[in-house]
């Protein structure tokens, strides 16, 4: 589904590859709030028009508004915020995505160009599936999980809230990595990893 407006939470590069997805899939108008305004006036192609409070006064303004921050504590905590002012958040995915229609992903959530999204697949709120990413069938991803670049996640991996899988990680099928977990990037996940374990290498310790 197009939107045709839209208004990013967060001008970084995780805000820019967002930006990036909502034009490709035919969005017209596309404006950052950042608390950094006014002092930063754009974030390259784009430009900042508020800070937080011109964000809640003006979200009306757009078809949609989205959480741009790459750390998924504060991504958490802005979009928790966003949705207690009863702002409702845009999901944006890539045209060049692969995301079946069997698949569900969560509110505030987003998939990049390249990234694969196998039927059944469900996620939670504010996830981002990077680009090339792959997550497959029936799997389960937790709110505010981000699974990097390039990771692969086999059918029916469980994937906590707040979870991180870095670059280019591999995870087994079936295996569940905990709540708050970090997953180093190339890591070759096994078995499963227990909540707030940081675990890294081939195969992932
Ligand atoms: C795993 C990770 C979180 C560890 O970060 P850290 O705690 O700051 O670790 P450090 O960089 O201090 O490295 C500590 C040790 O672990 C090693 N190490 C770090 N990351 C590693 C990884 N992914 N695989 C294997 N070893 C790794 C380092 O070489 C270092 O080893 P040494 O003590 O023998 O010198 C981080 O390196 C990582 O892989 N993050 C994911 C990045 C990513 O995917 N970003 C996506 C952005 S979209």
């Amino acid at each position: 589904m197009t939107i045709n407006s839209l208004a990013i939470l967060g001008a970084g590069g995780h805000g820019k590859v967002i930006a990036d997805a909502a034009l490709f899939g035919g969005c017209r108008e596309l404006v950052f709030f950042d608390d950094a305004w006014p002092a930063k006036q754009d974030n390259g192609n784009w430009p900042v028009v508020g800070d937080w409070s011109a964000l809640l006064e003006r979200h009306r303004d757009y078809e949609g508004v989205i959480v741009a921050i790459g750390a998924n504590d504060v991504r958490m905590a802005k979009q928790i915020a966003l949705r207690e002012a009863g702002v409702p958040l845009a999901t944006v995915i890539h045209p060049l995505a692969a995301v079946s229609p069997f698949a569900a992903l969560g509110a505030g959530s987003v998939a990049f160009a390249g990234a694969v999204v196998n039927p059944d697949a469900r996620t939670g709120d504010g996830v981002i599936i990077n680009s090339g990413a792959v997550v497959e069938h029936d799997c389960r991803l937790g709110d505010w999980v981000h699974i990097s670049p390039r990771a692969c996640l086999g059918g029916n991996v469980t994937v906590e809230e707040g979870a991180w899988v870095g670059i280019g990680a591999v995870v087994k099928q079936g295996v569940t990595v905990g709540r708050g977990a970090i997953v180093g990037a190339g890591a070759a996940v096994v078995s499963d990893v227990p909540p707030g374990a940081t675990v890294m290498g081939v195969p992932a310790r």
